[in-house]
Parts: C-alpha cells; sequence; structure tokens
C-alpha cells in the first residue's frame, strides 16, 4: 500500500526528465497513473511516443499506467488529456502540470513565435489542462484533490534570455494562487513548485559550469535529475499535503524549500495627490523597510543541512 493507492494522476510532460521521475514515483505508491507527453525536442518541435516508454515501464513493474500524445497547449488537448483519465480509470485526483520548452533569446532577437509559442506551451498550458479538471472537481464533488503547477527561479526572480519563459512562469504562479482560492471550498489544494535538477532542458547549463560536453551529461543520475523531485512532490500530492495550498515549493539535488510570497513591505496613505517633495522622503523609506524585510529573509534562507 502505497501513499497515493486508490489515486488517479495525470502528469504532463511525463515522458522525459522530471515528469518522467513523477510518473514513475507516483505509480510506485500505488497511483494509476496517466502519462501525457507530446514528445517533441527540447525546444517543442516534432512528435513521438515517448510517453508509451513510461507507460511501458510502469506495467512492467507492476503499476497501471496509459498513455495520451496531446498538446497541452490546446484546449482540445487539455480535453483530450482528461478524457485520457476518464477513459482509462474512470476518475482524476492529481493533476501535476509540468509539460514545458525553451525558446531562450534575448528581447533584441526573440520573434513573435518565439514568445508565442513558450507562452502558449506553459502558461495557456496550465489553463488548457486545469480547466476540464476543475470543472470535473465542481460537477462531482470529487474530495481531496490535488494541482501542482510548475514554475520557475527564471520567472520568480528573473533570469537572462528568458523572457517568454520567465513571463510564463511568473504567470503560473499568480494562475496559481488564483486557482487555488477558486477551489478552496471544493477541497482541492494548488501549489507551485520550482524544481532544480538536471534534465535535457538544463543539460548545456550543467555543462557549461561543469566545464564537459553537453551530450555527456548524465541524465539518469538520482542524485541529480528528476528522482530529486519526485518525493517531494509526491509528497504534496498525498494526504499529508491536505490544507497547503497556494504556497510555492522549491526543491531538487537534495534541496526542499518554501518561497516567499509576494506581499506589502510599507504602504503611506494621504488624502490628496502626492507632492514631489513628499516622495522624496517617502519612497527611500519604502527601500529602507524592503531592505531590512530581505535581510531577514537571506538570513532565514541559508541552507540548513540535515
Ligand atoms: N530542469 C530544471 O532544472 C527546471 C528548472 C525550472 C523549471 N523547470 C520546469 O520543469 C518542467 C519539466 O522540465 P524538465 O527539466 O523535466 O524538461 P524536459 O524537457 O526533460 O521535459 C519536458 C517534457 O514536456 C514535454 N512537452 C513539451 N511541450 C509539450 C506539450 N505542448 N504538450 C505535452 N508535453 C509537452 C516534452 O516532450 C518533455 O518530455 C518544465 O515545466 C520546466 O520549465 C525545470
Amino acid at each position: 500500500m502505497g501513499v497515493l493507492t486508490g489515486k488517479v494522476a495525470v502528469v504532463t510532460g511525463g515522458g522525459n526528465g522530471i515528469g518522467r521521475q513523477m510518473a514513475l514515483h507516483f505509480a510506485s505508491e500505488g497511483a494509476k497513473v496517466v502519462v501525457n507527453d507530446l514528445g517533441g525536442t527540447r525546444d517543442g518541435s516534432g512528435t513521438s511516443r515517448v510517453a508509451d516508454e513510461v507507460v511501458a515501464e510502469i506495467k512492467a513493474a507492476g503499476g497501471e499506467a496509459a498513455a495520451n500524445y496531446d498538446s497541452v497547449a490546446t484546449m482540445e488537448g487539455g480535453l483530450g488529456i482528461f478524457q485520457t483519465a476518464m477513459d482509462a480509470f474512470g476518475a482524476m485526483d492529481i493533476l501535476v502540470n509540468n509539460a514545458g520548452i525553451l525558446r531562450d533569446k534575448t528581447i533584441f532577437k526573440m520573434t513573435e513565435q518565439e514568445w508565442d509559442l513558450v507562452i502558449a506551451v506553459h502558461l495557456k498550458g496550465h489553463f488548457c489542462v486545469s480547466q476540464p479538471f476543475a470543472r470535473y472537481i465542481r460537477e462531482t464533488n470529487r474530495p481531496d484533490c490535488r494541482i501542482i503547477n510548475f514554475t520557475s527561479i527564471s520567472g520568480l526572480l528573473g533570469n537572462f534570455g528568458q523572457t517568454n519563459y520567465s513571463s510564463a512562469k511568473a504567470g503560473i504562479a499568480g494562475f496559481t494562487r488564483t486557482l487555488a482560492i477558486e477551489l478552496k471550498k471544493y477541497g482541492t489544494t494548488v501549489n507551485a513548485f520550482s524544481p532544480v535538477a538536471t534534465t535535457r532542458m538544463t543539460a548545456d547549463l550543467v555543462a557549461a559550469a561543469e566545464g564537459g560536453k553537453e551530450e555527456e551529461v548524465d541524465l539518469d543520475d538520482p542524485m541529480t535529475g528528476g528522482h530529486t523531485i519526485s518525493p517531494i512532490v509526491t509528497w504534496l500530492a498525498s494526504d499529508k499535503g491536505a490544507g497547503i495550498t497556494g504556497q510555492v515549493i522549491h526543491g531538487g539535488r537534495g534541496s526542499v524549500g518554501i518561497m516567499s510570497q509576494n506581499q506589502m513591505f510599507k504602504l503611506y496613505e494621504t488624502d490628496h495627490v502626492w507632492e514631489l517633495s513628499e516622495l522624496d522622503k517617502l519612497i527611500p523609506s519604502m527601500f529602507e523597510a524592503k531592505a531590512v524585510h530581505d535581510a531577514a529573509v537571506a538570513e532565514g534562507a541559508a541552507p540548513v543541512k540535515v
């Protein structure tokens, strides 16, 4: 008996990297898993049946799984993914919105297509796949459901060359906060996960950091790959995760942490239109208040070895 026994989980982008490891871990904990994957390359071009390999792996280990090859970036695709869960297992409890691509360019060189595609797969993809599940939760009063979205440090803190990706990932954090509010009364938790793992998406960065070649980076190292993320997401998806909602959890490569939420540091009010001379004092004092807060946060974020 695993912590997800009796649950039906959908993992988008479950054919590679973090998604693959989450699908395998969910199944090893007793979930019936829909492995969705369009099967394209890192930049989203092409298609393949890579989801079949993960389904075969789950079945070979004695688990239950079904493949889906739809794109998360269309409404039809989102509906198709939900329908696969219904056709194969007659229910749905857990959705992990993990599918993703990269089209990195600086603002000077980015094309409209590169912008649109990344926003479509990541941000619109979260909407397309979540909506049929949310409607099902409401219509059937399905209790204790989970939605785990995939954000990124790139969206939360910013990263050079990724205005499209970081916009989508920051949007996903906002989507998470609002969906958590909308689904609260049904007992569904909605959280965002900010991962760090060695996958084909990050292999070039790992190679650059280690001074090696991208094609020689080991994507199956259990200490650095998606393996390091799957237990955290499984925990959130299990009954233990009840009541945790609207949060941004960060983890991978041996770390787990929680990100702060946007909040007001200092607020001044007036009953007239601000005079520039007033702002000369107030705006620097706002930044002083923020600096004190940032220093306390930085102290709390120093890693604690366990
Ligand atoms: N690896 C990291 O360190 C890291 C850091 C921050 C965020 N992320 C996010 O984690 C998630 C997983 O990334 P990964 O590193 O495992 O990458 P990956 O490339 O190994 O896996 C992504 C999977 O999504 C699939 N996919 C892409 N477009 C799709 C579509 N339209 N429909 C269905 N499937 C589609 C791909 O085929 C691929 O199998 C992504 O959302 C990524 O942005 C990863």
